[in-house]
């Protein structure tokens, strides 16, 4: 961030403000409004914060009208087709690629912070079997800081370093296990001679009544859904993570909070949302009523899987998804599954129509990772906790450059009031 020599001048009540500019090294200038209210006694008001800046950050550049989307500097596309998500986690949390070396490092000390707690285990039965999974990653993420105290403190950089890897390293294992108690199956504890989506797909899907082979294209395609889903800049779920950090509360519980936050049908929960939707439709015949049904404004049922308060233009993380919906579909010889079929003469019909067009709705990163997990075998609950287990390196990267920010301050919005002036108390006889 460069401080321009540029002002944009705002003129209230007669009285003029120059207000600083700040350029990125991409992407809009920025406005520097924080002296605003102590010199002209106004607020800005942007619900949503379609045009707000919270924060500066170096992890991720989003480009909505060119559909761009850059970690660190490198396109999503490149690091989905030749890197791979533990890579893509270095990446983002020490802001450049790894040497063979400090991969080799990574890959470990991530690997033997994988099993959790023993107690741990005792913690989930107090779920009914039928919870949904994201609520018990809620519980269980947000009941880590008493299991694992001893890197809570936010002041101490070993104890933050420790307190990611060990983020990283467990949430695949509490997903898993969340997933297995709601089947009533036994855990399956990780394993240190699997990579990190193969270890995955053994805990969730291997019985103690046989061994577990892990299909190397179904890990890649794991790998490559764990890696599109990585960070995303400051959207909901980051921001409820960087608001809860502000007041230095421990980095699980504010991750607790961002898992809370994503699990919303306008957030992560659009995966299982849409494949939803599409079981719901079930036949390509049906779509056109669907469709007018998202275009009625007297109607609240929108397309899942379709928007963004950024991309409007196409999400690249859509693109690389719908390659591997053929691959994988193709491998497992469902590529004639109806609920495919839906889809793509969904975004067919959809993408033709002058409604989605002219509103620059287009298939977001929730519309094809539906129909990989599905093939894959979980089911639709499972959905959202795979996207919460992806985003935590988001989180805890965009967590730690905060932390580390000597500007960082608790995050503390205004509003525009607009309830009753003071007024006085009046007795109950009296009302
Ligand atoms: C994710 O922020 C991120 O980066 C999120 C994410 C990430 O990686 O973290 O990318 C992950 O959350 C992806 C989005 C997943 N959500 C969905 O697929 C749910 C369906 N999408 C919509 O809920 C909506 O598109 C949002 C919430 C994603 C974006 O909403 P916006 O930008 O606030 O847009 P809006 O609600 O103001 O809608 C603008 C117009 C409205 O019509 P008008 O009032 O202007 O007439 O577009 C319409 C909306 O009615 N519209 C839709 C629609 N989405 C918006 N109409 C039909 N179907 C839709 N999906």
């Amino acid at each position: 961030m460069t401080d321009t020599n540029k002002t944009a001048t705002l003129t209230l009540d007669g009285k003029t403000y120059e207000l600083p500019v700040l350029s990125p090294t991409e992407g809009p200038d920025v406005i520097d409004i924080r002296k605003l209210y102590g010199q002209a006694n106004v607020f800005t008001y942007d619900p949503g914060f379609t045009s707000t800046a919270s924060c500066d950050s170096s992890i991720t550049y989003i480009d909505g009208e060119e559909g761009i989307l850059l970690h660190r500097g490198y396109p999503i596309g490149d690091l989905a087709g030749k890197s791979h998500y533990l890579e893509v986690c270095y990446l983002l949390l020490y802001g450049a690629l790894p040497s063979a070396a400090e991969l080799e490092d990574f890959e470990t000390r991530v690997t033997r912070h994988t099993m959790v707690h023993e107690q741990m285990h005792r913690f989930f039965t107090g779920f009914r079997r039928d919870a949904h999974p994201m609520a018990i990653m809620t519980g269980v993420v947000g009941a880590m800081s008493a299991f694992y105290h001893d890197s809570t403190d936010i002041s101490d950089p070993w104890q933050r370093e420790v307190a990611s890897i060990r983020m990283i390293a467990k949430m695949p294992t509490i997903a898993a296990m969340a997933y297995k108690y709601t089947i009533g199956q036994p855990f399956v504890y990780p394993r240190n001679d699997l990579d990190y989506a193969s270890n995955f797909l053994r805990m969730c899907f291997a019985v103690p009544a046989e061994e577990y082979q892990v299909d190397p294209i179904l890990s890649r395609a794991m790998d490559r859904i764990f890696t599109l889903h990585a960070d995303h800049e400051q959207n909901a779920s980051t921001s409820t993570v960087r608001l809860a950090s502000s007041s230095g509360a421990n980095p699980f519980a504010c991750i607790a909070a961002g898992i809370a936050c994503l699990w919303g049908p306008a957030h992560g929960g659009a995966n299982q949302a849409c494949l939803e939707m599409l079981r719901e439709i079930g036949t390509v015949d049906k779509i056109p009523e669907y469709i007018a049904r998202a275009k009625d404004k007297n109607d609240p049922f929108r397309l899942m899987g379709f928007g963004h308060r950024v991309y409007k233009n196409f999400d690249p993380r859509a693109k690389v998804m719908k390659e591997s919906a053929d691959e994988v579909l193709e491998l497992l010889g469902v590529e004639n599954n109806p609920t495919l079929q839906v889809a793509k003469e969904l975004e067919r019909q959809a993408l033709d129509d002058d409604y989605f067009v002219s509103k620059k709705l287009f298939p977001n990163v929730d519309f094809y990772s539906g129909i990989i997990l599905e093939a894959m075998g979980f089911p639709t609950a499972m959905f959202t906790p795979i996207f919460a287990l992806s985003r935590t390196v988001g989180w805890i990267s965009q967590w730690k450059e905060m932390i580390e920010d000597p500007q960082m301050k608790i995050g503390r919005p205004r509003q525009l009031y607009t309830g009753a002036s003071e007024r006085p108390y009046v007795d109950v006889e009296n009302r």
